[in-house]
């Protein structure tokens, strides 16, 4: 407010001092004129001469001392008082310049002492072609200064309205709305799960509406993850609880399992390795969930793996879910290993083969899956190449991300999301190469065997 009113008073002061000069001219040829008028009395009289005591009325009248009106070079008329005091200094107005008037007119009000001054200027009507008069400067002086109060005490008034209400226009449309917008941000630091708490924009100011809307989308965004991470963190819980007990269940399963070795059929007695194999996996599996007790994998423990066998497990594993129709194959050459945990290189490409069968099952249609690997520089790279219907567009974008890329009836959508962070554990990638109506292919690497660098 206080700068509002000095601003203001400051823009008053170039209006001042011009118009200060103005009401001095326009006082000083007021005077001229009155002067001019008294002249008229001289003109009504043969001789142009009056009474002393008629000319002294009439300088009174026009408040001069004397005055001379020439109208041509040898007719002049004159009225004059007996004059006391000297003139100081004479103004010539007939043709002010605009720098000379400012000047003359502030020395007078500021520093202006009871002079006797001459001004010159032209008569009105072409009564002559010179007027010029006396007179003393303090009723000048007094009248320049009544004027100028009154035209500080006006400037002072609009500058206090225009203050007042500026101040108010700013506090209404600016400091109440950023106040409000303060007082939620702090509502919402205390409980950012409350929905109600989201701001909602209403400033009538545009910048200040676009920082409401714009903070209103980071609450809801915030508050949607913060949803989400609670989820998670319930989930992690559950997790936790079922890995628990499911571990229990599965090693008297295992127990049960270990029996089935010894039996005399030869079928069982064949695939009850595999099934010991697949038991001691889950119960692997269960412990690590367990003992890192959060969403994230744990490190993988690195070891060179020899492809091809682990590959070939995989297959007779996923086989047993794929309906006649449906072949999973491998062509791994023999020599090739990567540097990898071996469990979670089994459930990345579990992953991956589970995800094919079930879209070929889905599909209706007999089918293929094929997987092949070769060594690429520093990286072995797996391709799994189905015959399937090709990845539904809505998945695409959000593929590796968890609990969003399923478009399966029953998916949970975390398949592909745990094999992309086990291979980038791993120090590799997982990606889709392409997918389309008449099949799939997803490329994993992984680093390689150093020693077998370059080779294959
Ligand atoms: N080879 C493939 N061919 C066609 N669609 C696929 C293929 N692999 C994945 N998909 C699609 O990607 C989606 C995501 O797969 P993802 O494994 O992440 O989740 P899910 O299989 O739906 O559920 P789950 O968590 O039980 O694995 C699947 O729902 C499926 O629609
Ligand atoms: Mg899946």
């Amino acid at each position: 407010m206080l700068l509002t009113i000095g601003f203001v008073m400051l823009a008053e002061v170039f209006i001042f001092v011009p118009s200060v000069a103005r009401f001095r001219l326009t006082y000083l040829q007021g005077r001229l004129e009155l002067a001019q008028l008294a002249t008229l009395a001289l003109l009504a009289t043969p001789d142009e001469m009056v009474a002393p005591e008629l000319a002294d009325e009439l300088l009174a009248n026009a408040e001069v001392m004397n005055i001379v009106l020439r109208r041509n070079d040898l007719r002049e008329l004159i009225l004059s008082s007996p004059m006391t005091d000297p003139i100081d200094e004479t103004f010539d107005i007939r043709d002010p310049g605009a720098i000379t008037l400012i000047r003359d007119a502030m020395r007078i009000m500021f520093i202006g002492q009871d002079r006797t001054i001459r001004i010159i200027g032209q008569p009105v009507k072409n009564a002559g072609y010179e007027i010029e008069t006396t007179l003393r400067e303090a009723p000048l002086r007094a009248a320049m200064l009544t004027y100028g109060w009154n035209v500080f005490l006006l400037s002072l008034a609009i500058s206090l309205m225009t203050a007042g209400l500026l101040f108010w226009a700013v506090r209404s449309l600016m400091v109440r709305p950023i106040r409000r917008v303060v007082a939620n941000m702090r509502a919402y630091r205390e409980n950012p799960e409350d929905q109600s708490l989201l701001i909602s924009p209403s400033s009538t100011v545009i910048e200040l509406r676009e920082a409401e809307s714009s903070l209103c989308e980071l609450q809801t965004q915030l508050s949607q993850l913060l949803r989400q991470k609670e989820r998670l963190a319930q989930l992690g819980g559950a997790v936790a609880r079922v890995s628990h007990d499911l571990r229990n269940i599965l090693t008297t399963t295992q127990l049960l399992a270990d029996r089935l070795e010894q039996s005399a059929d030869p079928t069982v007695a064949r695939v009850s390795p595999k099934l010991l194999a697949s038991l001691s996996r889950a119960i692997n599996l269960c412990e690590h969930t367990l003992t890192y007790g959060r969403a994230e994998e744990p490190a993988p423990r690195l070891r060179l793996v020899a492809l091809a066998p682990l590959v070939d497990e995989v297959v007779s594993s996923e086989s047993l879910h794929a309906p006649d129709n449906l072949v999973i194959s491998a062509e791994i050459d023999e020599g090739l290993r990567v540097n990898a945990d071996s469990e979670q290189l089994f459930r990345i490409l579990s992953n991956l083969v589970r995800n094919a069968c079930e879209a070929i099952v889905n599909a209706g249609q007999p089918g293929r899956i094929t997987i092949k690997a070769a060594q690429n520089g520093a990286m072995t790279e797996i391709f799994l190449t189905d015959t399937g219907p090709g990845l539904p567009l809505r998945t695409r974008d959000k593929l590796f991300r968890p609990f969003e890329g399923s478009a399966r009836k029953g998916g949970t959508g975390l398949g592909l999301a745990i094999a992309a962070e086990l291979s980038r554990n791993h120090g590799g990638t997982l990606e889709l190469i392409e997918t389309g109506a008449s099949g799939t292919t997803f490329r994993l690497s992984l680093p390689a065997d150093s020693m077998a660098k370059g080779g294959n």
